[in-house]
């Protein structure tokens, strides 16, 4: 069985940005229906279209919070446009690998992604 690298078990024990944003720009919810696992993310964006706050709720396992908890840190500052180009991928490599059979669980932390800038520009259109 493939081991956890030390990133993931750093964020899996101390996550970052756990909790939600009072009045968000943008909500992801997303949840995989064969392990069960849920996950919320919750964005703040300025008027320069930079993630100002970025923060998550994760039911599910070690990796899926992990990845939750990379995802934020990586897109707080970033503009909306660059969060766009954050894939899974990326946030995996950040922490330092995944076992494979965790990767989907970084897709995921992506879906919930797309969902909340989704969110985000459904909201600035309306
Ligand atoms: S096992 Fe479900 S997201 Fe990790």
């Amino acid at each position: 069985m493939e081991e956890y690298s030390s990133k993931v078990m750093e964020h899996f024990r101390d996550p970052r940005n756990v909790g939600t944003i009072e009045n968000p720009d943008g909500v992801g919810h997303v949840g995989n229906p064969v392990c069960g696992d849920i996950m919320e993310l919750y964005i703040k964006v300025n008027e320069k279209e930079i993630i100002e706050d970025a923060r998550f709720k994760t039911f599910g396992c070690g990796a899926a919070i992990a990845t939750s908890s990379m995802v934020t840190e990586i897109i707080k500052g970033k503009s909306v446009k660059e969060a766009e180009k954050v894939s899974n991928q990326t946030v995996a490599e950040a922490l330092g690998g995944l076992p494979k059979v965790k990767m989907h669980c970084s897709v995921l932390a992506e879906e919930a992604l797309r969902k909340a800038i989704e969110d985000y520009r459904k909201r600035k259109n309306t």
